[in-house]
């Protein structure tokens, strides 16, 4: 069934873990992760981004999330989210055709220009009865960094969260939940990087949002148990879904050159990212959490 995303990690946070919130592109991947979600009966955020609306279009998309939770899912809570927002365009755009969930990422404007931008997309979100992720801090792509160097925390730090400016970020804005840098990037994790657990604990401490951890791909089991121990309530998986995707498909296509039915070709595929989102939700421990 279709559920807000907010609900979903309020409950998270008193239960003590997380959402997984994975992103989908098309029809295959949306039943990977819903049939995950049922087999393993755990709430699942399905979020997708602005080059995905671009790629598959708006309420083409909506309607493939929407259609499947609603039919599928039976009583497994499943929100809609729009990940990685970057102008009031498009939040509008997202919310006006149905999205409960949406994040304004502002991240790479300095500390007044974010906040502006995100208060008047909460302002905006919260007359129409939608909850909003602000991010404080940047999440870069693990390959921004030069991974050659084994990069350190030191040297992230200036992107990394800053706590003492998390209150005025959150009671100005009015987000409803907060996405934070403490050494996690996009893509597979930065090598050697040991997420800030030290800096998660201060956050946590000024304010009682929950947080979001985003480019959780890759990083280390025990990492994301700490994590969530510490009070991430929310885990972001993408580059994992995209392997498991499409390193099936290339098997499938080496093995079977000649295989022309797509619904052949495509159905080992739906099965490869219903597995990793189902080891995800294990890792999360939002597994049975309906
Ligand atoms: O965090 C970003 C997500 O992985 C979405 O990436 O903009 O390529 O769809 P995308
Ligand atoms: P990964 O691609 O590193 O899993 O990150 C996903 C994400 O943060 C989506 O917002
Ligand atoms: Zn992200």
């Amino acid at each position: 069934m279709l559920a807000s995303a907010l609900d979903l990690i309020k409950k998270a946070q008193k239960g003590h873990y997380a959402i997984g919130a994975f992103n989908t592109y098309n029809l295959e991947v949306t039943l990977g992760i819903i049939r995950a979600a049922l087999l393993e009966r755990s709430p699942v955020v399905i979020q997708v981004s602005e080059n995905t609306i671009f790629y598959a279009g708006l309420r083409p998309i909506i309607s493939i999330v929407k259609t499947i939770a609603a039919d599928e899912a039976g009583d497994v809570p499943v929100a809609l989210h729009l990940d990685h927002g970057k102008s009031f365009h498009t939040v509008v755009e997202c919310i006006n055709n149905g999205f409960s969930s949406i994040m304004i990422d502002a991240s790479s404007y300095p500390l007044e220009e974010n906040i502006r931008m995100t208060k008047e997309v909460v302002e905006y979100a919260h007359k129409k009865g939608a909850c909003v992720q602000g991010e404080l801090g940047r999440v870069k792509k693990a390959e921004d960094y030069d991974l050659g160097n084994n990069v350190t925390l030191e040297e992230i730090g200036e992107l990394m969260t800053k706590p003492d400016e998390v209150e005025k970020f959150v009671s100005e804005t009015k987000v409803d939940s907060l996405a934070i840098s403490i050494g996690n990037a996009h893509g597979m994790d930065v090598p050697g990087l040991e997420l800030d657990l030290e800096r998660l604990r201060k956050i946590k401490k000024i304010v009682s949002i929950p947080l979001v951890l985003h480019g959780a791909s890759g990083i280390a089991p025990d990492q994301i148990r700490n994590v969530i121990k510490e009070g991430i309530t929310e885990c972001n998986i993408d580059t994992e879904t995209q392997f498991a995707f499409t390193n099936m498909l290339k098997e499938i296509l080496e093995e079977n050159p000649h295989l022309l039915d797509p619904r052949k070709i495509l159905a080992p595929c739906i099965d490869a990212v219903r597995a990793i989102v189902e080891s995800k939700i294990e890792l999360f421990g939002s597994g049975g959490k309906v």
